[in-house]
């Protein structure tokens, strides 16, 4: 979490850096600040809230300047104020840091520099190593460059840092650990972001920076890097594909409501080049060689954080049924913690939208090292998570800017799918003609997805009646559990109103104690094995008075009669349902929480990338 950028060439620098934390924003949002150097004047500004704030408590202050770095934080070490915001300043005040990630040593650090006479203004872990870095430079007598690799050499932790010395106002100093840094390369300019979404307006040639890297960005010269180590690295210059139109909101109120209409097009970018239900093809080009390893496995593990580990559990239905291999789905915070036993044979999947998450990273790691087998689900291209698995398939479901995951869950849920279905065709635990017609029936969802979309003023008009609740219930059984979860996991992370997803009949074990006229009870009754279990269960809501509010399959009049609303869906197969359900309970928590006057794309406490443990 938090977002860093930095500039240095012929341009001004605050242009690029206010607009380029507004980009970076769903990193993080509760503080925000700039510091550029002007004739030898070194001049910061920060202050807390949102980079709008910034810019508005900067008004006409001076922000001239062609190198400079800028941040949008997100809390970890001390509360979100002006003076915990970021850049953080040296102890002589002629240099300052900007910093994304945890030092978790920060503690002897600190009282280590306090017997030496620092006195420190903030509670931030930052301020301690820009102390460190100064205090090695200073006394040590060593060039700043040099200061930095020393200091890193202490740290324990994750960082992405980035230096602007008012002794070097010509090189911009910027290392990485664990956190993402993009530098981008223009003509006698250097662009440096957490992502590349900065960046890619003014440049497609970046940079990205490998972990215990330091990148000395001088102005006019070649990008030089070397490793914490002091070994020299060649810069690997890559060309990015990512097109600006993604990054806008394009028409639509809130990023959210424009990724959630994004699905059916996105579901497609997923299957493409991946699926012919005409040829009777499913090929996942990026785990072709490991495929053996998938028929060869005991069992998978999934391991992931948020909506990303729902996903897992829809993959944990689609492998188990389809392709019979045994599976367990992990927070990969639990998991990384537990001294799991992981086996050679194993088959670990990393499922992770933005391809940072800190945990889902480390919990890879782990794995790795007793010698699993792992395989990447992530979206962003060319991520932390993507390039520490042995193979793994992309999402592309385009950039996701909006903090609660909507079109990243249906492509995760696709990816697995395609991927399900793929190993069981190979390990030959699927009938020929079930394999044909799911995947005739996959290739059919985005439309449905779409015909979901057009229920939107239903759904609005629902969300209206229930705008108010406290608390809310979302239930569905088997495949549809995951979304019951996802379901209420949407409607608590923007709109604030406490919500619980349950497996339909395990409502009876605790939950149905809340149930009154009060509650609404969300669930996700389609035709399938379980339907009339769980019109079982909508009865036993009904006898408490609890209003429900159906997801049922186009042309269903059971539920409909007992249910207080419903909306309906196309039919498709039972595997296939949570790619069409999820859509309904998106749109519903979008509005709900757009008529609480929340901040739908950028919920309080919540961060898009949580590079923190
Ligand atoms: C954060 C985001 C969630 C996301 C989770 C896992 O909590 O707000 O939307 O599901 O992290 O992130 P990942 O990028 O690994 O999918």
């Amino acid at each position: 979490m938090c977002g860093i950028v930095g500039y240095i060439g012929n341009k001004q620098a605050y242009p690029f850096l206010i607009k380029g934390l507004q980009r970076l924003e769903y990193r993080g949002y509760d503080s925000a600040g700039v510091a550029m150097i002007d004739n030898g004047q070194l001049n910061v500004y920060k202050c807390k809230g949102k980079v709008a704030d910034l810019h508005t408590f900067i008004g006409d202050s001076n922000t001239k300047g062609t190198i400079g770095i800028g941040h949008t934080r997100w809390a970890t070490h001390g509360v979100p104020n002006d003076v915990n915001a970021h850049p953080q300043y040296s102890a002589s005040k002629n240099m300052v840091m900007i910093h994304n990630g945890i030092i978790e040593n920060y503690g002897p650090l600190k009282a280590e520099l306090k017997k030496r006479g620092h006195v420190f203004l903030s509670d931030t872990d930052t301020e301690v190593l820009i102390h460190l870095i100064e205090d090695i430079h200073q006394k040590e007598n060593v060039r700043l460059g040099e200061a930095v690799r020393i200091a890193l050499n202490q740290v324990v932790g994750a960082y992405a840092i980035v230096i602007l010395s008012k002794e070097n106002p010509d090189e911009l100093f910027a290392a990485k650990k664990g956190s993402p840094m993009v530098i981008g390369i223009g003509k006698d300019e250097f662009y440096i972001a957490s992502d590349a979404t900065p960046i890619v307006e003014y440049t497609k040639n970046v940079v990205y920076l490998e972990d215990e890297e330091i990148a000395f960005i001088e102005r006019g010269k070649e990008l030089k890097i070397k490793t914490i180590k002091n070994k020299a690295k060649t810069p690997y210059v890559q060309e990015l594909e990512l097109k600006l139109e993604a990054l806008e909101k394009g028409g639509f109120d809130h990023f959210m409501l424009k990724e959630i209409y994004e699905q059916p097009r996105s579901i497609k970018d997923s299957m493409r080049g991946r699926l012919s239900a005409e040829k009777g093809i499913v090929n996942l080009g990026g785990i072709t060689e490991y495929e053996q390893k998938f028929i060869n496995a005991k069992r998978i593990v999934f391991v992931a954080c948020g909506t990303s580990w729902h996903a897992g559990l829809v993959g944990e239905y689609l492998f188990e049924d389809l392709a019979r291999i045994p599976v367990e789905v992990e927070y990969a915070s639990e998991f990384r913690y537990r001294n799991p036993i992981v086996y050679e044979d194993d088959v670990i999947i990393a499922i992770s939208q933005s391809g940072e998450t800190a945990d889902t990273l480390a919990a890879i790691e782990l794995a790795k090292s007793k010698g699993a087998t792992i395989i990447g689900i992530c979206n962003v291209v060319g991520s932390s998570i993507a390039r520490a698995t042995h193979a793994g398939s992309y999402t592309h479901a385009g950039p996701e800017i909006g903090v609660a995951s909507t079109k990243a869950f249906t492509a995760q849920v696709t990816v697995l799918t395609l991927m399900a279905l793929r190993i069981a065709h190979c390990k030959g635990t699927i009938s020929s003609s079930r394999f044909h017609q799911l995947l005739s029936e996959l290739e059919a969802i985005p439309d449905k997805v779409q015909k979901v979309l057009e229920k939107n003023d239903q759904i609005k008009f629902i969300a209206d009646i229930y705008k108010n609740s406290t608390n809310a219930l979302y239930l569905g059984r088997g495949y549809t559990f995951p979304v019951a979860l996802e379901g209420a996991l949407k409607l608590k992370e923007i709109s604030y109103i406490h919500a619980e997803g349950y497996p339909a009949a395990e409502m009876k074990h605790g939950p149905i104690a809340l149930i009154d006229e009060e509650m609404p009870v969300f669930v996700i009754a389609t035709k399938g094995t379980s339907y009339e279990k769980v019109v079982s269960n909508i009865q036993e809501v009904k006898a408490r008075k609890g209003k429900i509010i159906a997801i049922v399959t186009e042309g269903d009049t059971q539920v409909k009669e007992m249910a207080d609303y419903s909306i309906e869906i196309p039919e498709t197969d039972e595997i296939l349902v949570p790619l069409i359900s999820a859509i309904p309970l998106q749109l519903l928590s979008y509005h709900i929480a757009v008529m609480r006057g929340c901040n739908v794309d950028q919920p309080r406490n919540l961060a898009k990338s949580v590079t923190v443990e």
